[in-house]
This record gives structure tokens, sequence and C-alpha cells, in this order.
């Protein structure tokens, strides 16, 4: 075992992440809702805000989401064509890109913002990705920034 799998390890050890994702309300939410009724396993360390659109993000949200006590924050919304207000993810992914690299600025480490698209009928890439995202903020251990978060939990 190498010494980055045991401080790997460590980190993840009786952590518990707390995962906030911002999801628009007609392919992400609807792909949550879809995983459930399928009866999916997934971690249960996210919270899901749902909002209109994914364009309806605010960067605000996701500092905020931070500064609450999220150890990672998780964007999704339609894939790129199936925008209900036809553009917002669009509007969405150029504001994410920019932003990504200004959360280091905040004090927010890389591999604790993620993007993705989920539409309606993926409740398994859903359930996929939640375990996924669940797994790498783990291994990231918990977010120290904001040492008090926790108890707002
Ligand atoms: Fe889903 Fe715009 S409605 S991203």
């Amino acid at each position: 075992m190498t010494q980055a799998t045991t401080q790997t390890e460590t980190k993840a050890e009786g952590f518990e992440p707390r995962i906030v994702a911002f999801v628009c309300n007609w392919c992400t939410y609807a792909g949550a809702d879809l995983a459930g009724t399928s009866r999916l396993q997934y971690a249960p360390h996210v919270r899901i805000v749902k909002l209109p659109c994914t364009g309806r993000i605010d960067p605000l949200f996701i500092l905020k989401a931070y500064e609450g006590g999220a150890d990672a924050v998780l964007v999704s919304g339609c894939h790129p064509g199936d925008c209900h207000y036809t553009s917002g993810n669009y509007h969405a992914r150029r504001r994410w890109t920019i932003f990504r690299r200004l959360l280091s600025l905040a004090g927010v480490e890389e591999g604790r913002l993620f993007f993705s698209w989920v539409s309606a009928a993926e409740g398994q890439k859903f359930a996929d990705l939640i375990n996924d995202v669940t797994a790498q903020v783990k291994a990231a251990g918990p977010f120290k920034h904001n040492p008090a978060r926790r108890q707002a939990w």
C-alpha cells in the first residue's frame, strides 16, 4: 500500500461528506426523481436544491453552499441542446468554466465543484453520478476552511 493510499483512506475514515446539488427542474431533478421511483441505491450525502434551469444558478449560490457547510457542490442540468429555456445550460457551462478557476481565490480546492448533464430519463446516471461524486469527496476529506460549518447541518 502506498503512502498516498494510506492518507486517502485516513481522510475518508468516518467522514460523511455533505454535498449540495443545484439541479434544474426539467432534467436532472426529474432524473433524480426517476432514480428514486426506480428504487436505485445511491449515497445519502446529497442535498438537492431545485432551480428552474442551470442558467439560473448564480455563482454566489455555490459560495453560499460552501459557507453553509458543504464539502462539495454539484451543478447538473439538461444535456446541451435539451435546455427547457433553449440556452440556459450553455450560459451555465460558460459561467462555470470561468468560476471554477476563480474558486481557488476563495480558498476552495479543485475537486470540490462538479458539473454534469443528467436527463429526465437517466435515473441510473444520476445514481452513478452521486456515488462517484461522494467517493471523490470522501477521498478529498472534509472542506476545512469553515470549521464551524458542520454544526449547521
Ligand atoms: Fe435544464 Fe435549462 S432547463 S438546464
